[in-house]
């Protein structure tokens, strides 16, 4: 007999939508990565690093190169300086990043606070560090933090609070203001942060994304996450970097060496020359996305769903409370798929207490035109 040490861990609710979209022959909404492919030159640039004999270990920190690119993008974007050598580290994936932070500072009864609707990653994490991860639920309307509900989650044992903004599943963006007000919360306390920014260029309508990069009484603490995947449409290279004080970033190392030592070389020299060649592809990337968010929800009007615009992310929620009030979302979203050939995510799978009465399913929007016209056609006949 084993003796599971994820006993409550099953196949993700992403891989059953996504083999039952293959099965069905499904239009794949569910899942989060492009139906399109990244930029030309990324690509040729991965050929060329191939070919040009580096393919070999990268050094454990990262590429020197990329990231430098990743200081050069922060302080572009963000205005904030980060010194490229102690505080940047390149990892195989955000969801690597984020491992090792739990790892290298949560210990064995220590408290996690997640946000619910939370990305499913996390708590694995928290529980193989011998943690617990405490749940609060974020506002049922806007997804924004409940403070009283906050407040009362904290304890002497709080080890850690895990952010994402912008958030997925809800597309729903933390505030600069509301940062100052967890600053503020928690300036006595003796707790880190994981800021999951993996979609930090993925902010529209003109807001500006609100870094825990630009906030300096939290970054003292944090951890600051993200994913080369979701910006340069690239999801299958799983490459990604961790931003941290120097203190922090070197007990991050210290589990990331023990991981995979090190991420994908070709992969780092590639993103290393296409940053340093198009450093305005991040800034061109909310028109790029928002476009396609507001080709997709014009489509959508036409259709029985209720929704407000993601305001980041490229995740749609949409409320199915006059179409199927009958069917809880797992199987509104298998019946969508079956019946109407659109795969979603149901959003409670995101929950550890899913909200009674609450229809929602989950639709990525990172997809060809041609693809999200379809889409729409199918969804407005339901
Ligand atoms: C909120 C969030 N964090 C982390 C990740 C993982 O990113 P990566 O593919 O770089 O591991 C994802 C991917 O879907 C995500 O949605």
């Amino acid at each position: 007999m084993i003796t599971s040490k994820l006993p409550n861990v099953g196949t993700t609710i992403f891989t059953r939508m996504s083999a039952l979209a293959v099965e069905t022959g499904a239009l794949n909404l569910s899942q989060g990565f492009p139906d399109f492919e990244g930029p030309q030159a990324l690509r040729d640039a991965v050929g060329r690093h191939v070919n040009n004999g580096h393919n070999q270990y990268a050094p454990m920190t990262g590429l020197p190169a990329l990231r430098q690119q990743v200081a050069t993008k922060i302080s572009r974007s963000y205005g904030v300086h980060v010194n490229a050598d102690a505080e940047i580290t390149i990892t195989p994936g955000a969801t690597q990043a984020i491992f090792c932070a739990i790892q290298a500072v949560i210990h064995p009864g220590d408290e996690v606070i997640v946000f619910d609707p939370c990305y499913d990653s996390y708590e694995p994490a928290v529980e193989l560090a011998g943690g617990r991860c405490v749940h609060v639920q974020l506002g049922l309307d806007d997804f924004s933090i409940d403070w009283q509900k906050l407040t009362d989650a904290l304890s002497p044992r709080t080890r850690m609070i895990i952010l994402n903004s912008p958030h997925n599943p809800s597309g729903a963006l933390i505030t600069h203001a509301e940062l100052d007000q967890l600053a503020t919360l928690i300036a006595d306390r003796d707790l880190y942060l994981v800021s999951d920014e993996v979609y930090e260029h993925l902010v529209f309508d003109g807001v500006p994304h609100a870094s825990v990069l630009a906030h300096e009484a939290l970054y003292q603490r944090a951890f600051v996450i993200s994913s080369f995947g979701k910006t340069y449409h690239v999801t299958g290279w799983k490459t990604g970097y961790v931003v941290a004080p120097p203190a922090l970033t070197a007990e991050l190392r210290k589990v990331h060496q023990y991981v995979s030592f090190c991420g994908v070389t070709p992969l780092q020299y590639a993103l290393a020359d296409f940053m340093a060649m198009r450093p305005e592809h991040v800034e061109e990337l909310p028109a790029f996305y928002q476009e396609k968010r507001d080709l997709f929800c014009d489509l959508l009007g036409e259709s029985r769903f209720s929704f407000t615009r993601a305001a980041g992310t490229y995740f749609q929620l949409v409320d199915y409370s006059q179409i199927r009030p009958d069917l809880n979302d797992v199987d509104m979203a298998v019946w969508m798929t079956r019946e109407h050939g659109v795969a979603s995510i149901p959003v409670s799978v995101f929950y550890q207490n899913p909200p009674k009465g609450q229809r929602l399913v989950r639709l990525c929007f990172a997809k060809r035109e041609e693809t999200l016209r379809t889409a729409a056609e199918k969804l407005c006949v339901i």
